[in-house]
């Protein structure tokens, strides 16, 4: 596996990739390397030739006040799990790379990025959307992974490789859970055993959610009434947001009745104790 830390260095091996007529997979990541992000590593090694990982905890992508400093940071362990999984290249992005002095060229998604986790983390998505574009055109892989974890972020994505016409084909990977149900995350290190006894109702929650929409249920404030009796919001949980929306726009249905057609998101964030956690379900079409 080739280390690497210039974008240089780095574009030049994908083109010689592509030279040779090697298939090109791109896993983008902000490090802290856990099983979540290895099953999109596994999904680029099963579908490409040559598969490269990308780590660079994205400073434009958090807000003020949010945990940019505390996010945790494991770059040896990182290189071990790329490498025991079948990376071809481990890109470690450099600061002042990604960002040159005088930077100002953005890529802001519309409406797409302005609910949910756009509501609370306005500024979030163009940082996402910049520097997915920016890694996509260094890399200029034939795929792209992501997890449906971050259900938006994946819709932004999609979204912007479709309208700038990038040419690469966005999939996305199903949430690796921890036994309990828990979605795994880089942030799930910073709760206490208390908090993490709390974390799993986010996913029975959804579970409950869901439930009460394949038994027929059309009426959203129904659905997100199980899923806040679920969720049990107090001192220890508090809700971002719960909402049922469009799996595809992310709009909110007309008469706040779900229709089936395009697939129905159910989506929460939560703050539990120093995380926010997020995690969804989808019912398909
Ligand atoms: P990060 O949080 O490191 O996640 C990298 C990728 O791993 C994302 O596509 C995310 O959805 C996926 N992922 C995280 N936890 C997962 C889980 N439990 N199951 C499946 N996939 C999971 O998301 C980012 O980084 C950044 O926003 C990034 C896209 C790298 C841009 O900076």
């Amino acid at each position: 596996m080739r280390i690497s830390e210039s974008l240089r260095e780095t574009a030049l091996l994908c083109e010689r990739y592509r030279v040779a007529g090697l298939s090109v997979g791109l896993v983008p990541t902000m490090g802290a390397l856990h099983a979540g992000h290895l099953a999109l590593l596994e999904e680029a090694r099963e579908e490409c030739e040559r598969v490269v990982v990308s780590h660079f905890v994205n400073p434009t992508q958090f807000g003020r006040g949010e945990d940019l400093d505390a996010y945790p940071r494991s770059r040896a362990a990182d290189i071990e799990a790329c490498r025991r999984a079948g990376a071809d290249l481990a890109y470690f992005a450099a600061d002042d790379e990604i960002y040159p002095r005088g930077f100002q060229t953005w890529v802001t998604v519309e409406s797409l990025t302005r609910p949910l986790c756009g509501a609370t983390r306005p500024t979030h998505f163009r940082g996402v959307a910049t520097v997915v574009t920016q890694l996509l055109h260094i890399v200029r892989p034939h795929k792209a992974y992501f997890g449906q974890k971050d259900y938006q972020q994946f819709r932004v994505i999609e979204r912007l490789a479709t309208d700038l016409h990038l040419g690469v084909d966005i999939r996305v990977v199903e949430t690796v859970r921890e036994p309990d149900g828990l979605a795994m995350s880089s942030r799930n290190a910073y709760l206490t055993k208390a908090e993490r006894d709390v974390a799993p109702r986010i996913r029975r929650a959804l579970l409950a959610s869901r439930e009460t929409i394949l038994a027929g249920e059309r009426r959203v404030d129904k659905i997100l009434a199980v899923l806040n009796n679920t969720l049990r919001p107090g001192t220890e949980l508090k809700i971002d947001y719960a909402e049922v929306r469009n799996a595809v726009t992310l709009e909110e249905f007309p008469g706040a009745k779900v229709v089936r057609d395009e697939g129905v998101l159910i989506a929460v964030a939560v703050n539990v104790g120093k995380a926010r956690l997020i995690d969804n379900v989808v019912i398909g079409k």
